[in-house]
């Protein structure tokens, strides 16, 4: 279906490898219908014991894909909102190894993550405001639980760069590694897991996650209000700024948008 990343078994690990390089792993929606598939199918296979994400080349990834966004990707039932469901709701363990930029749905999906190993030049940014857009995959909701509300206040309504030592301070990351150890340093922890009972990991991951009640409604609240930021005038200067390579002006957008 794409040729944009790589699904493969790793012992008891589905290891699911971004790899569109040229774009900074930039998020297509075949993507998040085979990542989606991926989650969904090992949520569903007792065998597999975490699932492992990352990124091939120098980025993590740069979010959502912008030119899908301007084609109008997320209407009706976008593939992305079957990815976030099947990150939120998995009781499989999720790890994601990072290396440069995670921008966007980039750094979102380190939320519902149980380990992220952070190289050391990892850039953690949520730069919805900046783009005119609001947070999504749940992370109103997430960020300020993992960082208290100040500063996801501050890293939301600002769009500042996390690098790695500071998203280690924030609890954003669980360690840091020298740059290309990421994924073998996140195989430390999947190793280890797939050596535990797997049924008690599934039930402790839910009783984790289990006063997140009311996520998948958020996630449902971001995404109406995200496609609405999708058709306003700011949307379309900071997402042309971007491709431009220019800074946006957004005093020339309308006071009422
Ligand atoms: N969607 C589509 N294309 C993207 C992209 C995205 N989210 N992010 C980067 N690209 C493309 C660039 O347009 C560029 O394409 P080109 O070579 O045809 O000009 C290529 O990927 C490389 O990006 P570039 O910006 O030159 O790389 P960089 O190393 O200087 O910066 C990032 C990397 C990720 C920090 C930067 O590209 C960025 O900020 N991207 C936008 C992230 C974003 O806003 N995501 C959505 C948030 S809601």
């Amino acid at each position: 279906m794409t040729d944009l990343l790589t699904v493969a078994r790793h012992g008891n690990t589905v290891e699911i490898e971004m790899n569109r390089q040229d774009k900074k792993n930039a998020i297509t929606s075949d993507m998040y219908a085979v990542m989606a598939d991926a989650i969904e199918q090992a949520e569903a296979d007792t065998s597999v014991r975490s699932v492992l994400i990352s990124g091939a080349g120098s980025a993590f990834s740069a979010g959502n894909d912008l030119q899908d966004f301007l084609a109008g990707s997320m209407d009706d039932e976008p593939p992305v909102l079957r990815f976030l469901r099947a990150i939120a709701s998995a009781s499989v363990p999720l790890v994601a190894a990072v290396q440069g930029p995670a921008v966007g749905i980039g750094a979102t999906m380190l939320l519902h993550c149980e380990h992220v190993v952070a190289a050391e030049d990892a850039v953690l940014q949520f730069p919805f405001v900046s783009m005119a857009l609001v947070p999504e995959a749940g992370s109103s909701l997430l960020l300020p639980r993992v960082t208290g509300y100040l500063r996801a206040a501050h890293i939301l309504l600002t769009g500042e760069k996390l690098d790695a030592v500071r998203s280690l301070d924030l609890g954003l990351v669980s360690r840091v590694v020298p740059v290309g150890e990421q994924v073998s340093a996140a195989r430390e922890f999947t190793d280890g897991v797939a050596g535990q009972p797997p049924a008690a990991v599934r039930l402790t991951k839910r009783l984790l996650r289990d006063d997140t009640a009311g996520l998948d409604g958020r996630i449902g609240t971001e995404l109406e209000l995200f496609q609405e930021r999708l058709r306003s005038p700011e949307f379309v200067e900071a997402v042309t700024a971007f491709m431009e390579k220019r800074d946006p002006n957004f005093d020339a957008a309308p006071a009422s948008d």
